[in-house]
């Protein structure tokens, strides 16, 4: 077996494990996904300035998010289906999270349900909300959320609607899939996974499915999407949240500066720089293009995250350096999810943090608080 040294061996690895369906999901965008590349090959165009004969003994990545101690500035993004990335996937990375030191954010739209994760795990985990037509069930997914004793609530603003990924559409996309003749072919050629969804129960949406009456088989995202999501979410309802749930609130979803500066009007402690992964407006800017001038113009007021395209720790250094307090990573951690379980997420952690722990120092600096745009090379940067 090849040795697993960088997230492409875990994307290559989960591509053979997982089947098509699923890893599909996880692994495109919207329409030409060329936002969701953007997200990618923005990072390469950023350079770094390697500085020598400094000290680079005691070495820490260690930070907060939201005034939350982790190891690095990295947390496990919110990301839909991921138990059908691997049997209890969610309850895996949030163990793989909890033992690294590092924030998990569960997905409305998870397999495994809010107390499911609170059942498996000591440490506060954060809960990602979106908000559907109907008040009385997001009431009762915020009061969940508060049993459960969630860190964060990180309320989604880019997924009214969705935006249109050919292949799911093409695959069917649905969990559990339906037993078509070329899903029982694709799944026969997957015996670890087959294997483990037969030694679980959990292969619905959990925070769904028995907890809205007359939803008692909801398999398909679009459907449900379309149905159920409230297309006319506005910053009004963002109030009405954060008075609700009372807490620390993260709003993800902002690529735009007007945006940003209602985010940080709206008084949540940060907001989180993104375009969902390239997966619904395809052809607005890059997570890490859009950081700079929300940073400049809103990072006095408010702490800013970013996600979309991370696959390195040299990328969270970069983010980190145009100004993002943290970051999150969702393919990333799928991936390892769907290569080997829980180990693959510890194993992504561990190659993240070890790529930013060395980038850092080859740029002469020990702590993570130190670095700052002075590591990064001018005329390379976005914006
Ligand atoms: C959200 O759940 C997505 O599919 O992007």
């Amino acid at each position: 077996m090849t040795v697993i040294t960088h997230i492409e061996d875990l994307r290559v690895l989960a591509e053979k494990r997982v089947p098509r369906m699923f890893y599909d999901y996880a692994d495109s965008g919207s329409w030409t996904e060329s936002t969701y590349r953007a997200n990618e090959s923005d990072f390469q165009k950023i350079l770094l300035r390697q500085r020598v004969a400094v000290n680079m003994e005691g070495r820490s990545t260690a930070t907060t998010m939201v005034g939350v101690p982790a190891a690095m500035p990295v947390a496990i993004a919110p990301t839909g289906l991921t138990g059908m990335q691997h049997a209890d996937g969610e309850i895996l990375a949030a163990k793989a999270a909890e033992k690294f030191g590092i924030p998990f954010t569960l997905s409305t739209m998870s397999i495994c349900s809010i107390e499911d994760i609170a059942a498996h795990t000591k440490a506060p985990f954060w809960f990602q909300l979106y908000v559907m037509k109907d008040r009385a069930f997001i009431e009762r997914l915020i009061d969940r959320a508060k049993a459960a004793k969630c860190g964060a609530l990180v309320l989604t603003l880019d997924l009214q609607i969705l935006g249109q990924r050919h292949k799911d559409l093409k695959n069917g996309l649905s969990a559990p899939p339906k037993l078509t003749l070329a899903n029982l072919f694709n799944m026969a050629t997957k015996p670890r996974w087959c294997l483990g969804m037969l030694g679980t129960k959990r292969r619905q949406f959990g925070n769904i499915v028995g907890h809205v009456s007359g939803v008692e088989n909801m398999s398909s995202l679009s459907s449900w999407t379309a149905d159920q999501f409230d297309p006319r979410l506005n910053w009004g309802d963002v109030e009405w949240i954060k008075k609700r749930w009372g807490g620390k609130l993260i709003l993800k979803g902002i690529n735009d500066v007007e945006d940003a500066k209602l985010a940080a009007d709206s008084g949540a402690d940060a907001l989180i720089v993104s375009n969902h992964g390239g997966r619904q407006l395809d052809g607005a800017q890059s997570s890490i293009a859009a950081l700079p001038a929300i940073v400049a113009e809103v990072g006095s007021r408010i702490e800013v995250h970013m996600d979309g395209g991370i696959r390195s720790g040299q990328d969270v250094l970069k983010a980190r350096a145009l100004g993002a307090q943290g970051t999150y990573i969702g393919r990333a951690m799928l991936y390892g999810l769907g290569a080997m379980g829980e180990a693959g997420v510890t194993k992504a952690l561990e190659i993240i943090h070890k790529e930013l722990d060395l980038t850092m120092a080859f740029c002469g600096r020990t702590r993570i608080e130190q670095v700052d745009r002075s590591v990064l090379l001018p005329g390379t940067l976005p914006g």
